[in-house]
């Protein structure tokens, strides 16, 4: 069994339940490490809205721990990953963060794919090369009603469950018919963990989000999971009416508490997250007949929340860079035929989440530097308003704790 392997069992094994965890989860580069290799290159990840890639040839990049992934648009409109190493003497082959291109061209001795990832030019390789043997290497890939989810592991695990329980959720907010309005990506300088944990509670909401606090309720049983996981009139009331108005809305958690979906309501004159509270976009994406429906919140563990309005929806994508720094990227998606400046004004839509994201990641950023000090002591999460955070770090141990099992048990 590797010292490793050991220290992060002993660890795990001795957590105290309803705390934050040690010092080393959230600065260790070994058990950063041990996250990435356990978690982000096994799991299935959200990467970008499809429509992102608007026409053949659109692609995007990401790089998830020491991976390099490139996503592109066919000529046949399917979309695929590939991972963005060329077959000769692995070069980078696409560099930019996005762009447009005809072909994919490695721009150290261009060699040339097709957009499927099919080598189709290669300069002087002798008569016994086989182009057919030197395609790009493909990335697992899948379409969630618009949401594009990738997975780096040469047997991925199921993903039927998320998709068949989060498909009736998405369905109604037609994510086919989005385009990308605007997107922002951010640097914490915290762990990833820290990172999730500020989202999963809303303790911190009203000393720190003035204006997401316009519109969204400062209930913990919206920003959480009621502490007993039992669920109050309101709630269903509210759920009960967006069902009727064929907007599923339930409380679902599943995978073993690795994704949570539930429709969920705003403060009660706000219909979107504005600083007016009222919608951002008149040209509405989707056909959530309620407006005041609220926000259907998903989360899928470790890469994405999201929030899906009925005039606009928005993904957030958490990508670890180093130990302690972590990309958050927000896209926010509205009706491909909304005119800017016409349908929405862009200050409008996007002034909320780009604030409260500037004060989460200053709230990560000093929740990581205290973290650091030899003083540190994992506190107690508040029991009412951290139960989400609660539900994070026992869905993080028991993942590690099962991961970990096989190779314990075959070192022993
Ligand atoms: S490394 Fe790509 S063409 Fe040589
Ligand atoms: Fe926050």
């Amino acid at each position: 069994m590797s010292a490793t392997n050991t220290n992060l069992h002993d660890l795990l094994a001795r957590r105290i339940p309803g705390h934050a965890l040690e010092q080393p989860f959230y600065t260790s580069p070994e058990i950063y490490q041990q996250d990435l290799e356990h978690i982000f290159y096994r799991e299935w990840l959200y990467a970008i809205p499809a429509c992102q890639l608007v026409k053949p040839g659109s692609y995007a990049t990401l790089r998830i721990g020491a991976y390099n992934i490139v996503i592109v648009k066919g000529r046949d409109g399917e979309i695929r990953a590939f991972h963005n190493s060329c077959r000769h003497r692995s070069s980078i082959v696409c560099k930019a963060r996005e762009g447009q291109v005809a072909k994919l061209v490695c721009p150290y001795h261009q060699w040339t794919y097709d957009l499927d990832g099919k080598l189709i030019w290669a300069n002087s390789m002798g008569p016994d090369f086989d182009p057919t043997q030197h395609g790009l290497r493909s990335v697992a890939l899948r379409n969630l009603k618009g949401l594009i989810y990738i997975c780096l592991a040469d047997t991925p695990p199921d993903f039927e469950a998320f998709a068949r329980a989060a498909e009736p959720y998405l369905g109604v907010h037609d994510l086919q018919d989005a385009k990308v309005a605007y997107s922002s990506s951010i640097i914490e300088k915290g762990n990833w963990k820290l990172v999730w944990e500020n989202n999963r509670e809303c303790y911190h909401c009203s000393g720190n989000h003035p204006a997401l606090c316009r519109s969204f309720p400062l209930d913990p049983e919206v920003a959480g999971v009621s502490a007993d996981g039992s669920i109050s009139q309101r709630i269903q009331d509210h759920f009960d009416a967006c069902a009727a108005a064929g907007a599923p809305a339930q409380f679902l958690l599943g995978g073993d508490g690795q994704f949570r979906l539930a429709r969920m309501p705003l403060q009660e004159t706000a219909v979107s997250y504005t600083m007016d509270g009222k919608a951002a976009v008149a040209r509405q994406l989707g056909r959530v007949a309620k407006p005041d429906a609220g926000s259907l919140l998903v989360f899928h563990y470790p890469s994405t929340w999201n929030h899906f309005l009925p005039d606009h929806s928005l993904t957030f994508r958490v990508t670890p860079i180093s130990p302690t720094e972590t990309e958050v990227t927000t896209t926010w998606l509205v009706h491909k035929d909304a005119v800017e400046g016409v349908d929405y004004d862009l200050q409008h839509l996007t002034e909320v989440w780009i604030a409260t994201n500037d004060e989460d990641r200053e709230i990560v950023e000093t929740n990581q530097e205290g973290i650091f000090s030899p003083a540190y002591i994992p506190g107690p999460y508040s029991p009412d308003w951290e139960s989400g955070v609660i539900q994070f770090i026992d869905w993080y141990a028991a993942w590690m704790e099962r991961s970990l099992a096989p190779s314990r048990m075959a070192a022993e």
